[in-house]
Order: C-alpha cells, then structure tokens, then sequence
C-alpha cells in the first residue's frame, strides 16, 4: 500500500492527500489538497525580551491554489474571547518572499513558496498562547497548525528534601523551564563515594554511610540557578580531624613548655656554679 500504518499523523494526511489526489484524477474539478504544519517543536519556550520565530511549511498542488495565510494567536486556556489576529498574508508566491500586513508593530511575517515565517520581536509574558497559522486555498478549502509558545521561567523555590527509608535525598524545584540538576557535598561535586545521582539529576542516592554533612542541590537553566542546602549531622571524619588539631596543639604546647623549663633549669645551674667558683677563689685568697 502507499501508506504504511506506522507512519503516524503525516502518513495518515500523506494517505488522505493521495485519497483527496485520486479523487481529484475522478473528479478534476473537485479540490486539491492543502495543509500546512509549524516546524518548531512544540511547546517552545521564549525568554522575555527576546524574539519567537515560527516557521510554518505549507503542502499545496501548485503556490497559485493558496489564496492566504494568517497568522493568530489564542490564548491556552481556549478562552475564545482571547483570540488576536497577528498578520494578514496574500498567497504563496512562486519566486519571492512577500511581506505580510502585521496586526501589532513588534509583529513581521512573510510568506515564499511553500512556506511563511512569523517573527515576534521583544516577546513580552503576555505574547504567550497558542500560535496558529491557517492556509486558505482558493476552493475555500483551509488547513491550521498550532504551537504551543510558553514564557521560559527562572528557577524558583528550590528545596531539598530527605526519604529516610531508601536514603536518598530529593530536589524540588516549584518552577523553571529545562532544569539542569546538580549536587555538591560539602561544596564539591558529588561523586561515587558519596551517592549516586538520578537519570533526570532530582534524586541523589546517598551510599556515604552514616549519611553527614551539608548536600547542595543547585538548579540552574538559561536565566540563572537556585540552590537549597540539606544539613545532615556533622561528619566522622571533621571530629576526629579536629580532636587531632587539638592534640597536636597541646602536643606543640608541652614541648614549648619543656624546653623553657630546660632553658631556664640550665641559665639557673649556671649561675649557681659561677657563684659557687666565686665563693671557692674567696676562701683561698
Ligand atoms: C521514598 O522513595 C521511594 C522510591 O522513590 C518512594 O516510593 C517513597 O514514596 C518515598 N517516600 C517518601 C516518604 O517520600
């Protein structure tokens, strides 16, 4: 068969657009296939202050069966008051790339053979919603995509929190788009003496027995990082490193403390001997 039932979605429109072809060799007067799909994965996330570029490609039978393309934005909630046309565009053009009348001046699109691209410039929070983009054939017939376009957030609100019962420690964030996780214990990188980190980086794993000292979750993205610190007791080998410090204090202490009293021991027998010759030459003279 010409379409494989693997193919998903673009084989099940390669599939009607062969159907709606063989209907249109049956029927010539009948109408061509148009669709239209939004190349960006979905859904995008946009940095304030930065500029959302959507590019939309459109399948059509020949540029000329494209009467327009639009461009609109809906809210995600589906409000259906929410709606705000973007741009306006006249049909495909064959050879060259037309510009498009934009609804808002921080709005530009433009449409070429086969395809048109939206350009949103400074993207403000409430520039956020569904993009969609719809091609109107001159039959009438019409085809939209959507995208989903979301505000890129900073990370906020970290938090560590320990499962006692299988030892592990988790990181929380409450928000934050794309969040890259990573550990420190004691502010060095975790490694495999001290646990084990989680595919996704939320989990750590703890096989340091007992489990001591200060964990650092660190969260960061495109924007920036957050952290959160879990104090565990203090650890083992910090006592004993201290008593050692203190041991070797009074150690250092007791042989400063000796060698005065040698030094002062001998300057004392010295003195004592001098007088002693003295009080000899003066019973012999
Ligand atoms: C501890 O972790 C396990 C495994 O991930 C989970 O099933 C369990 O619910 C967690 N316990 C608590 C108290 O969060």
């Amino acid at each position: 068969m010409l379409a494989p039932p693997t193919a998903g979605v673009m084989g099940l429109l390669d599939f009607l657009c062969w159907r709606a072809a063989t209907l249109l060799l049956l029927f010539p007067n009948g109408q061509e296939c148009l669709s239209v799909h939004i190349s960006n994965e979905e859904p995008l996330y946009i940095i304030p202050g930065s500029t959302l570029v959507l590019r939309a490609h459109i399948e059509s039978g020949s540029p000329e069966e494209v009467s327009a393309v639009t461009w609109a934005r809906e809210p995600e909630s589906g409000a259906p008051d929410g709606r705000a046309a973007l741009a306006a565009c006249p049909g495909e053009s064959p050879r060259l790339l037309v510009q498009c009348a934009a609804a808002r001046a921080n709005v530009r699109a433009s449409v070429e053979l086969q395809a048109s691209v939206l350009h949103v410039s400074e993207y403000a929070k409430a520039d956020a919603g569904v993009y969609a983009v719809t091609v109107t054939g001159k039959a009438g017939q019409s085809s939209t995509a959507r995208c989903i376009v979301r505000n890129y957030e900073a990370v906020h609100h970290v938090s560590v929190s320990i499962n006692v019962s299988h030892s592990s420690l988790v990181c929380g964030e409450a928000w934050g788009t794309e969040p890259q996780f990573s550990w420190l214990h004691e502010r060095d990188a975790v490694t495999g003496s001290v646990g084990r980190v989680s595919t996704d980086g939320a989990t750590l794993v703890v096989t340091k027995v007992p489990i001591c000292g200060h964990f650092t979750c660190v969260v960061s993205n495109k924007l920036g990082y957050s952290s959160a610190t879990y104090t565990a007791a203090p650890c083992e080998t910090d006592s004993i490193s201290g008593s050692t410090v203190a041991i070797v204090c009074l150690v250092v202490l007791q042989i400063l403390g000796g060698g005065l009293a040698f030094l002062l021991w001998r300057r004392y027998r010295k003195r004592n001997r001098g007088d002693r010759l003295r009080e000899h030459m003066d019973d012999n003279i």
